[in-house]
């Protein structure tokens, strides 16, 4: 065999190296072409070989180095390439597969049934106050009881448990002194005042399925030039027609409150009611509070009630919405369970 031969058959030997799947090809690298390696170990015989021949076997040397040296890095290529191309395979994201989107918030329940109040009476030409000038919820007991003729020893103050900062600051137990502050400063040359004033209350009413500490009330207010019953009970009737449809059955009952003569109690029939329905059947449950204004209440704000007479309201949208929805404990809607209020999702939210 002639160094020829043995450099012919190393660069076999080597090709099948390389190209065995499982070649480690820096191994073979320095097995090959390494300062010991077989290349250089077969040029040492260089040597012996006669004079004439020693630059065709040094180019044979030469090429299989260099054939050696390519075949190696052909193969580092293709193996990336392999490499990429398994990567690829194994993380490939198949965008038909539908996404996870993540949970949007949405508008509380209550405030939706407020809203749908709100824009009911915006239609009616009414003003919405709700800023905290006009509408605090920390208030003073002149605006929040006496204001609404209820003087300090006034027996009705115990229907309103009330939680007191100080003898004169408390945290208003209705929407009611709202009505006050929005009137006293009312200028009727610029026509009637119709007013609505949605907003928080607190009592200090142990909570149960119908009680809540805090709760809210959309009080209404509207003085003018001959306002009368008829207006008051129109009124309501519209905005109960809004909310609960003609499914759901209304009672006027006579009542109480220090600032209205006569007032009034609206109830709402739990259950829609039917022609079938027998009235004894019919469960009711008390929504809102009512009255025309007691004139009192007109002087103390300024307003001379044998010119101008007055109704006044308060909603209760925590009720609304217990009935709307048929939601029978009123601390639900103040745990602020994400799966409880994600039921109450209004359309385009
Ligand atoms: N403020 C009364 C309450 O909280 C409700 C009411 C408002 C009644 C206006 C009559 C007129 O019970």
């Amino acid at each position: 065999m002639t160094l020829v031969d043995d450099l012919k058959a190393l660069r076999q030997q080597a090709q099948e190296h390389i190209e065995d799947r499982n070649a480690d090809l820096e191994q073979l690298r320095i097995e090959y072409l390494g300062r010991k390696g077989q290349l250089t170990k077969l040029l040492k015989g260089m040597k012996d070989v006669p004079a004439a021949d020693r630059k065709t076997v040094g180019q044979v040397g030469n090429e299989v180095r260099e054939f050696i040296a390519n075949t190696l890095a052909e193969r580092q290529k293709q193996k990336a390439a392999a490499e990429l191309d398994r990567q690829l395979a194994a993380e490939t994201i198949d965008v038909t597969l539908p996404g996870s989107s993540p949970i949007q918030g949405q508008t509380h329940v209550l405030q939706q049934i407020m809203d749908e109040i709100e824009s009911h009476f915006l239609g009616m030409g009414f003003q919405v106050i709700d800023d905290p000038v006009d509408s605090p919820e920390v208030e003073t007991d002149e605006y929040n009881f006496e204001r609404e003729n209820l003087p300090k020893d006034h027996p009705a103050r115990d229907m309103q448990d009330t939680f007191y900062v100080t003898p004169e600051i408390l945290l208003r137990t209705q929407t009611s002194p709202v009505q006050s502050r929005v009137l006293e400063k009312h200028d009727f040359s610029k026509g009637p005042l119709k007013m609505i004033a949605p907003g928080k209350v607190y009592r200090r009413d142990t909570d149960d399925a119908t009680h809540s500490h805090q709760f809210h009330q959309v009080e209404g207010l509207v003085v003018g030039e001959n306002v009368t019953m008829a207006d008051l009970k129109g009124t309501l009737l519209s905005i109960m027609q809004e909310l609960f449809g003609e499914k759901h059955q209304i009672r006027l009952r006579p009542s109480y409150f220090p600032f209205t003569e006569p007032s009034v109690e609206v109830d709402v029939s739990w259950d829609e009611v039917t022609p079938d329905t027998k009235p004894e059947d019919i469960r009711w449950i008390e929504v809102l509070g009512a009255g025309m204004t007691h004139p009192n209440v007109l002087k103390m704000d300024g307003v001379d009630p044998e010119k101008y007479s007055a109704f006044a309201f308060g909603l209760g949208p925590d009720r609304f919405a217990m009935l709307k929805y048929g939601v029978e404990d009123i601390r639900q809607f103040y745990l602020n369970d994400v799966r409880f209020l994600s039921q109450f999702n209004r359309k385009g939210n």
